[in-house]
């Protein structure tokens, strides 16, 4: 067994550098789902559900991001709601999930039908023979690009591309409320996965975007994830609990945000109870998420300051870690002793 040391976003800090950024506007956040597609804002809705349908798919459209239909909902929700989001603007880019077995090239099938301009294989672990499978039905016979994953691994990301991924979505057993770690004790922490997946990319010259994915609680997260070698985040948590959000509010003001393979999203849909590996829990209820993305992006945009970068070419090419102790750690908060 070889043991090698991984990282994630509370111990590293981002090094300032030489900035001739005057404001903030200079910044353009432009980024790439798949090589040739770009977003102007670098979010994506995670497709759970209680994060992303189509009115959270809709405010990430508005705002230069997009957002990630989930798949807990039958092939003709899925597709009314593409159709629904590309009627209201015919510019509005769509993302929809779909699995790696059972009804997913159907699904990938409708979707295409109806204009769909990215398809997301939702697996928890995907470097698996079913998503190489899944990947070869798909580039076969639908021509439309596929993002795949998750992994945590260099070998993941370079088997992914050759098996036709045109995006990866990386992170496994990181997110607010995976239980995969606990449950299983396999995941690597997101900093470390990312920078691993990323150079192996840089290394081998291959220009298939990042999806950093998981774990993200912030701007200063999500600077952190793009210098790691992202070109995307994929946000949960941040985005649950909004107005944008499915779900009711609950009598005591808050929203439910469960994981895809919690006890509460699995009885939703009839699934199996089995191979638990995420919990749910409540969110105190936010109010509109347009807010929250607009400081989520004035963030990043003063992280990109910092970085002395203009865009996320330049950005990643300056940025540059250290790795902080737990003192390190502690000064990053507040922490004024009164
Ligand atoms: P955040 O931290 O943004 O994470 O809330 C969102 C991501 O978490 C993943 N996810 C899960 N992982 N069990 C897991 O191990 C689950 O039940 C689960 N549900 C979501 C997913 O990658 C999502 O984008």
């Amino acid at each position: 067994v070889k043991n090698k040391s991984a990282y994630t976003y509370d111990d590293v800090q981002l090094v300032p550098k030489y900035s001739e950024i005057a404001s903030r506007k200079e910044v353009d956040l432009t980024s790439y789902i798949t090589e040739d597609k770009k977003i102007s804002l670098p979010f994506i809705a995670s497709p759970m559900d209680t994060v992303c349908e189509t009115m959270m798919s809709l405010m990430l459209s508005e705002k230069g991001g997009i957002g990630c239909i989930h798949r807990f909902m039958s092939i003709e929700a899925q597709t009314d709601m593409i159709s629904t989001i590309k009627k209201i603007n015919k510019n509005n880019m769509t993302m929809a999930a779909i699995g790696a077995n059972g009804d997913f090239f159907e699904r990938a099938l409708e979707l295409s039908n109806v204009g769909i301009d990215f398809i997301l294989i939702d697996v928890a672990h995907g470097h698996h023979k079913n998503v190489k499978d899944a990947l070869s039905v798909l580039k076969s016979r639908i021509n439309i690009p596929i993002i795949a994953g998750n992994i945590a691994t260099a070998k993941a990301g370079l088997d992914l591309v050759d098996w036709g991924s045109d995006c990866l979505r990386v992170g496994i057993g990181g997110g607010s409320l995976c239980s995969t770690r606990i449950q299983t004790g396999f995941g690597i922490p997101n900093i470390s996965t990312i920078q691993n997946i990323s150079e192996a990319l840089d290394l081998n010259n291959i220009g298939i975007p990042i999806i950093a994915d998981g774990g993200i609680r912030s701007s200063g997260d999500i600077a952190k994830a793009l210098a790691a070698g992202a070109d995307t985040v994929m946000l949960g948590s941040l985005l649950a609990g909004t107005y944008e959000s499915p779900g009711d509010i609950l009598k005591s003001g808050h929203k439910v945000y469960r994981g895809s393979a919690s006890l509460a999203t699995k009885t939703a849909h009839g699934q199996k109870e089995r191979n638990i590996e995420g919990v749910s829990t409540k969110i105190k209820y936010k109010g509109t998420v347009s807010k929250i993305i607009d400081d989520l992006s004035d963030g990043l945009r003063s992280a990109f300051s910092y970085a002395g970068a203009r865009n996320i070419s330049q950005y990643h090419a300056k940025a540059e870690f250290v790795y902080v102790t737990n003192a390190g750690t502690q000064e990053a908060k507040p922490h004024l002793i009164e």
